[in-house]
């Protein structure tokens, strides 16, 4: 395994589950140290005991709600207590549409989907930045969806604010990239995770063979590969993009 991220540190939010997950062993199999947020503390302490056990590498929980700023700034201030700072970020917790479509989605889906697929992000670059901004240095990627690039029927609140996402992210890897702070999106298509078998049940894998020119789900492992090569300095001159990592999805 290519410890290229060794000595780094690196956030992942959303880390007890899915992508997260995936994602948070996949920085800790390349080296780096991991901090796994998330509300769920005992998938987020699953994933630190696999990451114990099976990476080599050092790893702490903290519990999370990605919705309140206050929890958000004590996140990263725990992390950079325990490991002395935060070199990558991954803000990647989310959560479904619950509508079956548009004209019958509810407020209160409307506000838990914003709140946490939008503005939970806005929280976490937020303070992310705070600390970044000091180092100098950083790589950021939030996780926004095929959803952010393109019109998805059925997925019209949940599309919002993952376009958001990535206006967020544009504006903010415009602004910081010269302070040393490379910022971008990745936009997966449909990934087999708990998130998408509570949306989709069992649609799932119908909709998985046409919804791609692979026609199959992602693992999210194929995810997660991307966004370690987005934080890495193989990635250096990449700034503000939104990365689908689709299976061909957004190219028909
Ligand atoms: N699965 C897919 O097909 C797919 C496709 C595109 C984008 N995404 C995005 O990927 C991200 C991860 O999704 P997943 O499929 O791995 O889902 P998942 O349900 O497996 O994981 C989501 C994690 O986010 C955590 N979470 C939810 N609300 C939170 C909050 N308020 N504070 C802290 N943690 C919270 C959950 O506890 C869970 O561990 C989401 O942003 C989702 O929108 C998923």
């Amino acid at each position: 395994m290519d410890r290229k991220l060794g000595g780094k540190v690196a956030l992942v939010t959303g880390g007890a589950s899915g992508i997260g997950r995936a994602t948070a062993i996949a920085f800790a199999h390349t080296g780096a140290a991991v901090v796994v947020a998330d509300a769920d503390a005992a998938g987020g302490r699953e994933t630190v005991e696999f990451i114990e056990t099976h990476c080599d590498a050092r790893a702490m929980f903290v519990q999370v709600d990605v919705t309140d700023a206050d929890s958000v700034k004590t996140m990263v201030r725990s992390a950079v207590d325990s490991f002395g700072r935060i070199d990558m970020a991954f803000n990647n917790a989310g959560v479904p549409d619950r509508a079956a479509s548009l004209h019958v989605s509810t407020q209160e889906n409307w506000d838990r989907v914003m709140s946490v697929n939008l503005e939970g992000v806005w929280h976490c670059m937020k303070a992310e930045l705070d600390h970044m901004l000091v180092a100098g240095k950083g790589a950021i990627v939030n996780n926004s969806s095929r959803s952010g690039l393109v019109g998805v029927p059925s997925d019209g609140v949940y599309g919002a604010a993952k376009h958001g996402v990535i206006g967020l992210t544009k504006a903010a890897a415009i602004e910081f990239a010269a302070r040393g702070i490379r910022i971008n999106a990745v936009c997966p298509g449909l990934v087999e995770t708990a998130l998408t078998r509570a949306r989709f049940g069992d649609e799932l894998s119908a909709r998985a063979a046409t919804a791609n020119p692979l026609g199959r789900l992602a693992q999210p492992e194929e995810i997660a590969n991307a966004v370690v090569w987005l934080c890495s300095d193989a990635a250096s001159f990449v700034v503000g993009v939104a990365l689908p990592v689709d299976g061909g999805a957004t190219a028909r």
